[in-house]
């Protein structure tokens, strides 16, 4: 058994009106819980207090090999933190966000304290996007759809920006480098073994280059490859990250298009200086996206487990 096999509440509804503060702070957190996390760890603490929530690395959840940094578990809880801040305004509440509040204890993520009631009737926008984190999902199926077109691509550059990270788009000829760079790294880094093993523990299987790129002409041809990035390197840019990755990947699936973070080549240092040359020294890589669409004919596949939402909360 991998400590990912618990069946929970997967499917949440994530959209009930709450008349309370502390009912809407509980439907957030279960939102919260559907968010994506690397290798399914979902690494996110929250605690409850009166009108408030606050995020924490879960150091029991962290991939020590993998993420010594805590770079990607930071970025999963920032995926978590938006789902939340959907959740809520979807139920009609404001909501302040601090996040590390304490640089001292960078492993507390963000204050969340709900203001009130929101002044105006909350949007058909904000509530199909409070939906769409339950039908969300990731999407390792080959590419058999067409193309993503600039109309989808910029709805989720314009989502990624509005979150404070920015996507670069790569060519076909940056792809087959990078994949080529992250070839080379997983035959020289000095930890690969004790990588595969870690990743083995956590999702259950051989990983094999679980999270390459792919490198050649195969399923992925109508792929488009892009990086997310930001302006420093820092826990706060990471959690900007995931929050600007959960705001994508809602985008996305609402435009109809699949989403398939690839980390191995930010788990690598030596891949992730390869992206900052690629970035051009303007940003900080922070993980590669594929986008692209599935054919009609292809049912989505089941939901990942999720731990049940009292694992993942303290109510006190
Ligand atoms: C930071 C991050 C890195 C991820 N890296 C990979 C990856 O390299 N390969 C992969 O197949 N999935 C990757 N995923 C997707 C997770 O495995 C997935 O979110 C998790 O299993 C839960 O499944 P769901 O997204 O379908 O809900 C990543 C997700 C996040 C947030």
């Amino acid at each position: 058994m991998t400590p990912n096999d618990v069946r929970t509440d997967v499917q949440a509804d994530v959209r009930a009106d709450t008349p309370t503060v502390t009912g809407a702070l509980a439907h957030a957190v279960a939102a919260a819980g559907l968010a994506p996390s690397i290798h399914n760890t979902q690494p996110w603490r929250w605690r409850m207090t009166g009108d408030s929530l606050d995020l924490d690395l879960e150091p029991s959840r962290l991939l020590r090999v993998v993420d010594p940094d805590t770079r990607l578990a930071t970025l999963s809880c920032g995926a978590a933190l938006h789902h939340a801040r959907v959740s809520l305004a979807a139920q009609g509440w404001r909501a302040t966000v601090t996040r590390i509040p304490d640089p001292a204890h960078p492993e507390h993520l963000a204050h969340l304290r709900v203001d009130g009631p929101a002044p105006a009737p909350v949007d058909a926008l904000t509530v199909r996007r409070a939906h769409t984190i339950g039908i969300r999902h990731t999407d390792r199926r080959p590419l058999t759809g067409p193309p993503i077109g600039p109309a989808e691509l910029d709805t989720i550059v314009t989502a990624v920006e509005a979150e404070g990270a920015s996507l670069h788009i790569l060519r076909p000829d940056q792809v087959t480098d990078l994949a080529t760079s992250a070839s080379h790294a997983h035959r020289t880094e000095p930890h690969e073994a004790r990588r595969q093993a870690e990743l083995a523990h956590w999702t259950g299987r051989d990983p094999g280059h679980y999270g390459d790129l792919p490198v050649g002409d195969g399923p992925d041809r109508s792929a488009t490859f892009a990086i997310l990035y930001g302006h420093a390197d820092q826990p706060l840019d990471w959690l900007h990250a995931g929050e600007a990755l959960s705001a994508a990947w809602l985008t996305a699936t609402e435009t109809g298009v699949g989403v398939l973070p690839l980390s191995a080549t930010i788990e690598m240092t030596s891949t992730r200086q390869a992206m900052r040359v690629l970035l051009s020294g303007v940003g900080y890589p922070h993980l590669v996206l594929r986008l692209g669409t599935i054919g009609p004919d292809d049912t989505d596949p089941p939901h990942a487990p999720r731990l049940p939402t009292d694992q993942i909360i303290d109510s006190s």
